[in-house]
């Protein structure tokens, strides 16, 4: 029995607006996913790695992976090409986990200053035996509920300020029992997995599926790249 991860590195990067993408994007000198790479290697609970890349530029993430392993760790890597959702490529990663794993990170490239705790933390939960596991932070926005339906003149009108104090923002990596996870995906499909109804985060499927998720506490350092400006915090925290 043994933990595998799958880092998601598969998408275009549309919103960060780079020529190349995202994944391959460098943050001080280092390419996003080969630092997430061996954050999720230095975490220690990690046995092997699959990372979904887009399929017409492999090589250009073979080369980042010398002899098959994280640049300055022993851990394994499998590069399999993505698909065209993240969904996709979730399940195409699960699909090329040997068989001897039993229990799953899943985790963005994009959070590549997610720290090792982090990956240690939710992976200790899961083994501790909650079958689902994501870690979130408490949400320190006011939110309003709005009816987009109703806008008028480019203004929505609030249906409900919602309570804060029970939401969270969820970040991976995101934890699962191997055999839950897959259950879950093998359902998500069956619901539809189209651009517009496939699922952005693996809890939420799960939790369709039927699954208790468990948040633990999250970590500032697992923001998501999406826009430059993300980019410019990451910087930030390196520093
Ligand atoms: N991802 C993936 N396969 C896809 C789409 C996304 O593996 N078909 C990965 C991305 O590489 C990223 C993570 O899922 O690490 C989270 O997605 P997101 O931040 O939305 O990245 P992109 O889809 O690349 O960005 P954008 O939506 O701006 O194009
Ligand atoms: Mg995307």
């Amino acid at each position: 029995m043994s933990t595998g991860a799958v880092l998601t590195a598969a998408g275009s990067g549309s919103r960060l607006g780079r020529p190349v993408p995202k994944a391959l994007v460098e943050l001080a000198g280092v390419p996003l996913v080969v630092r997430a790479a061996q954050n999720l290697a230095a975490s220690g609970c990690v046995t092997v790695l699959v990372i979904t890349v887009p399929g017409h530029v492999l090589d250009d993430f073979e080369v980042l992976f010398p002899g098959g392993r994280v640049p300055g760790h022993e851990l394994p890597v499998r590069l399999v090409p993505g698909g065209a959702t993240r969904q996709a490529s979730v399940a195409a990663g699960l699909a090329a986990l040997p068989a001897e794993v039993d229990v799953v990170l899943v985790h963005d490239a994009a959070r590549c200053l997610a720290p090792p705790e982090l990956a240690a933390t939710v992976e200790a939960a899961v083994r501790g035996g909650r079958r689902a596991v994501v870690p979130a932070l408490p949400v320190t926005d006011t939110i309003k509920q709005v009816d987009p339906a109703r806008a008028r003149s480019g203004a929505e009108p609030v249906t409900a300020t919602v309570d804060r104090t029970a939401l969270r923002a969820v970040q991976t990596p995101q934890g699962f029992l191997r055999a839950a996870l897959a259950d879950a995906h093998a359902r998500g499909v069956d619901r539809g997995a189209a651009e517009s109804t496939a699922a952005s985060d693996d809890a939420g499927l799960a939790e369709a599926a039927g699954e208790q998720v468990w948040v633990v506490p999250g970590d500032l350092r697992a923001l998501k790249v999406t826009t430059p400006t993300d980019l410019a915090l990451a910087e930030l925290l390196l520093s």
